[in-house]
């Protein structure tokens, strides 16, 4: 057990989930969000890290993949556990076997419904709509190589109203997601 975990959280859009990482571990006492990485240069999160005195970086997929330059990213500012927030590209498996159950992903699914490559955002939520479920909702779970597959730490589900679109599906599960994904990496991270 370490006195203080440090995070890095990667993000590639709307950064919502990242953002409410940030705001939760703002004041506490063992674990600080220190890196944001983003795919995206205009990620909105990226501004949020910045006025909340956190380091970002930008990386393209090459990088990612580029084993040396990512570890040593991570060493610089001693990342002990990686978060993903909408995070659209896949862990290279160098980076699965150094972070083992030490990377923490969020789907807005109930997995292993509606998971996979390709299955992200508008797309999960249609798919929910079009198979005619009555819930919905999402997971928190480890990441292994393969897209949605990991172990599973935590899912909270809301109820779909037939006359529910996809965006209001989305929004729903987006404040089950706000609500439950810090608390859940807290939880576990403070379980090591
Ligand atoms: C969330 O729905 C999350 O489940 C998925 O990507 C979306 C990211 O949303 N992995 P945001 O960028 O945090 O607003």
């Amino acid at each position: 057990m370490k006195a203080r975990y440090r995070l890095a959280i990667f993000a590639s859009g709307g950064g919502s989930n990242a953002s409410c990482i940030i705001n939760y571990f703002k004041s506490h006492n063992r674990i600080e969000i220190v890196l944001v990485v983003s795919n995206n240069s205009s990620a909105g999160v990226l501004t949020m890290a910045k006025s909340n005195h956190i380091s970002t970086k930008v990386i393209t997929r090459s990088a990612l993949n580029d084993q040396d330059s990512t570890l040593s990213l991570l060493a610089t500012h001693d990342v002990d556990f990686i978060i993903l927030a909408g995070f659209l590209l896949l862990m290279p498996p160098y980076l699965v076997a150094k972070y083992t159950s030490k990377i923490i992903n969020i789907h807005p699914s109930l997995l292993p419904k509606y998971g996979g490559k390709g299955m992200y955002g508008h797309f999960v939520h249609e798919a929910v709509k079009n198979a005619g479920d009555k819930e919905s909702g999402c997971t928190i779970h480890l990441v292994n190589e393969h897209f949605d597959e990991g172990e599973i730490l935590k899912q909270v589900s809301c109820e779909i109203l037939p006359s529910d679109t996809p965006t209001q599906i989305g929004e729903s599960v987006l404040k089950l997601e706000h609500a439950h994904y810090a608390p859940t990496i807290e939880e576990y991270i403070m379980s090591w």
